[in-house]
């Protein structure tokens, strides 16, 4: 009998010390995920480190006057217009409600044009406690096809408290007049547990933003520039990944066909620049995103540059962007239109006379997996459709203009040209050369005068 107790009671205690155990280690991931508000004591000690990360951190600002401001997406999305214009600085007892989120880290962006590298501040930073991981990369804006070596500069720092992290994002400034910051890139011999990198807002990507207007404001009793239209900032933020132009793939492309440097091509292309500078102006002033479509985008993606002999600017915008006063806009703009093909239900494209070049708008339209835009034959009536996979669209630089392209520019190019995209074709018929054309019928001759218009 005494014998089967003991048993009993050994097993109850081995149970019971399985469910604590158990419990422990459900509880310790909890706490790790960041869900520590199960423990209200945790949750505090949690937000008042982080707030003590964010007193130093600013303090090292004001003592070095670092051009920094908030980009933090959670912290954001927490302001609204009242939090901004009350400014909370009467609180007495600041209590972290801004600046401190869900998440253990905060990020600023630094103006690195107007910054003055100063190991001091290392040191400074070292006096207060905090840990620093500096992350250097390649200055792209000293990277051209003549010089592929680049110095590198600094894209990211990292201020570590109490595993609380502030990640500065280093802005610089590129030659189309826009902010640019660089990807998070760790060297082999870096700490890869020194920050959850994969979950940092502004670490995978390369990103580009318009310089946006700053406020100070007081958030949590603390001193902070933020973007004065925040929200604006915020939605920018979610179509701001930036592709690098592919320099060392240009430059071996120009290696077996070398540029064409007359006169002609030399006048071409300043030509096509302001084309797309212009168009680019009377867009954004329309509020309506566009993408650099066929040549356009073969040149960007192939040689860095615009195809001297494509004669034509080629823009893509979708359909559910077209707004009627498109048109007025490019003839106030001096680019009267010169055709219309199609009609906004269908294969729409818009054609305008620049200064010896023309600018081609294609409307893209939706289709399950695929996208096309439509082409139309003026003496014929037939009707053609050119299919791509589908794309998010990524900013870029072409010819000192911040543009943007089909994130998945291979992708676009090779379904438009073909795997050999990367050979030139002087002679090119847009009904039988592209290699994603098909016939699409022939538009009722009772139409024509709506969908084959010609100035
Ligand atoms: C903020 O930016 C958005 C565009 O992102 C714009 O629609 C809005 O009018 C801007 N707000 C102010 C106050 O400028």
């Amino acid at each position: 009998m005494a014998r089967v107790n003991r048993t009993l009671v050994l097993s109850l205690l081995i149970a019971a010390s399985c469910i604590f155990l158990l419990f422990q280690l459900f509880n310790h991931r909890q706490t790790k995920n960041g869900l520590s508000v199960l423990s209200s004591k945790g949750y505090l000690s949690g937000k008042e480190a982080h707030w003590h990360l964010l007193k130093k951190f600013l303090g090292l600002v004001h003592k070095f006057k670092l051009p920094v401001f908030l980009v933090d997406t959670a912290s954001l999305k927490l302001l609204s217009q009242d939090a901004v214009l009350y400014r909370d600085s009467q609180l007495k007892e600041p209590h972290c409600s801004f600046l401190c989120t869900h998440r253990d880290f905060t990020t600023f962006a630094l103006y690195g044009n107007l910054w003055k590298y100063d190991a001091a501040l290392l040191e400074a930073a070292a006096e207060r406690g905090l840990e620093l991981m500096e992350i250097h990369g390649k200055d792209p804006r000293l990277v051209s096809m003549d010089d592929l070596t680049a110095k590198e500069i600094p894209l990211h720092f990292l201020f570590r408290f109490n595993s609380r992290l502030v990640h500065v994002v280093v802005l610089y400034e590129r030659s189309g007049k826009y902010l640019w910051h660089g990807p998070l890139r760790l060297k082999a011999s870096m700490d890869r547990t020194f920050a959850p990198f994969g979950k940092l807002d502004y670490g995978r990507h390369a990103r580009a933003y318009d310089r946006p207007e700053l406020i100070l404001t007081t958030l949590d009793g603390l001193d902070v520039r933020i973007p004065k239209n925040f929200s604006g900032f915020l939605r920018e933020f979610s179509s701001s990944r930036f592709l690098e132009c592919r320099s060392r793939e240009a430059k071996a492309f120009f290696q077996l066909y070398p540029e064409d440097t007359s006169a002609e091509a030399v006048d071409f292309r300043m030509r096509a620049k302001s084309l797309l500078h212009l168009a680019s102006k009377v867009l954004s002033v329309l509020g309506v995103p566009f993408w650099l479509s066929s040549g356009t985008c073969l040149g960007w993606y192939r040689q860095c540059s615009i195809i001297p002999y494509s004669k034509d600017v080629d823009l893509g915008i979708w359909i559910k962007d077209y707004r009627h006063d498109i048109t007025q806009a490019f003839q106030k703009a001096g680019l009267p239109l010169k055709h219309k093909f199609g009609k906004v239900e269908d294969s729409l494209e818009l054609s305008f006379q620049g200064n010896d070049v023309k600018l081609d708008i294609f409307f893209f339209y939706d289709d399950g997996d695929v996208v096309w835009n439509g082409g139309t034959q003026a003496k014929s009536g037939r009707k053609f459709k050119y299919v791509f996979p589908r794309f998010s669209l990524c900013w870029t630089e072409l010819m000192e203009l911040k543009v943007q392209v089909p994130c998945e520019t291979g992708d676009y190019v090779t379904a438009n040209y073909g795997p050999n995209w990367n050979v030139p074709v002087k002679t090119w018929d847009w009904k039988s050369s592209p290699f994603n054309v098909q016939e699409n019928g022939v538009w009722p001759v009772r139409e024509w005068d709506d969908v084959i218009q010609v100035y």
